[in-house]
């Protein structure tokens, strides 16, 4: 379904990225696997060879705009195009705005959001000639609040937006852009939470049970497929019902 499609994945290292990575190579995609973890390299080459995956990893940090530049210029050059792209990096962070630090609401903003931006925008500036489709992962919590997730709340939903804004302009030029929205996932983004605030989380979500990568996985590779060719400009929200209350 997704044969020879040349595909970047940001935050491939672990967690939602490690599973789309296998996800979409299992149905035929070339993946770039990006991540700024360079020691993710081995299990992501691990695991992208027991779906027998062809792809690549790269260094890179989504925060700085140059070596994004740089990632889509190489891949470009050494693939001969981009079709999909992915941007799921992202940090999670609990603490209430009166104790929040400047440093630590940019850290978020920088990687949660302008990160996406950047590489949105080194996609678009590649698929303008020939269509591609585009998937952020934004989250459940970029639609609602919940306590403690200032800037991540805050993050998420610029990405949902600016979303919205990109499907307009790039319709044109055969360019979808689609937000996934995940409630709580089972990955290490969510490992250092204590067990009492897990089963809580459980609670609020109406399957009863917190997501796995793969359930996220198998939504953005709907997105990015051709069976989607009609969906621009949204966020599906993929998070066992907990938003339906
Ligand atoms: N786990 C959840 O409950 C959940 C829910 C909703 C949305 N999300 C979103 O899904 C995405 C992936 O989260 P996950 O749960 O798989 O987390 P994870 O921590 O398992 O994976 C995140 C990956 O992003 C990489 N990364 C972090 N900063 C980076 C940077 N500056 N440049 C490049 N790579 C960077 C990390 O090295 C890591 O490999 C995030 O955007 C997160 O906000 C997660």
């Amino acid at each position: 379904m997704l044969e020879g499609k040349i595909t970047i994945i940001t935050g491939c290292g672990s967690g939602i990225g490690l599973a789309t990575s296998k996800e979409l190579a299992s149905h035929g995609a070339v993946v770039i696997g990006v991540d700024v973890q360079e020691e993710k390299k081995r299990v992501w080459e691990e695991e992208m060879a027991k779906v027998n995956g062809k792809g690549v990893f790269k260094k890179a940090d989504v925060r700085h705009e140059q070596e994004i530049e740089n990632l889509f210029t190489e891949s470009v050059k050494q693939f001969g195009t981009i079709d999909i792209v992915f941007n799921n990096a992202g940090i999670g962070d609990y603490t209430k705005a009166h104790e929040l630090s400047a440093k630590k609401w940019q850290l978020m903003i920088d990687i949660n959001l302008t990160g996406v931006f950047f590489c949105c925008k080194h996609a678009l500036m590649h698929m303008k000639e020939k269509g591609g489709s585009i998937i952020n992962n934004a989250s459940m919590l970029g639609h609602i609040g919940a306590p403690k997730v200032t800037s991540y709340t805050a993050a998420k939903a610029g990405v949902v937006n600016l979303t919205r804004t990109l499907a307009i302009d790039y319709a044109p030029y055969g360019i979808r852009v689609n937000a996934v929205c995940p409630g709580y996932i089972n990955t290490p983004l969510i490992q250092g939470l204590s067990e009492e605030f897990k089963n809580e989380l459980i609670n609020k979500h109406p399957i009863g049970r917190l997501g796995e990568p793969e359930e996220v996985a198998s939504v953005v590779r709907f997105l990015a497929s051709d069976d989607a060719s009609f969906i621009t400009g949204t966020s599906v929200l993929v998070d066992g019902g907990y938003t339906a209350q």
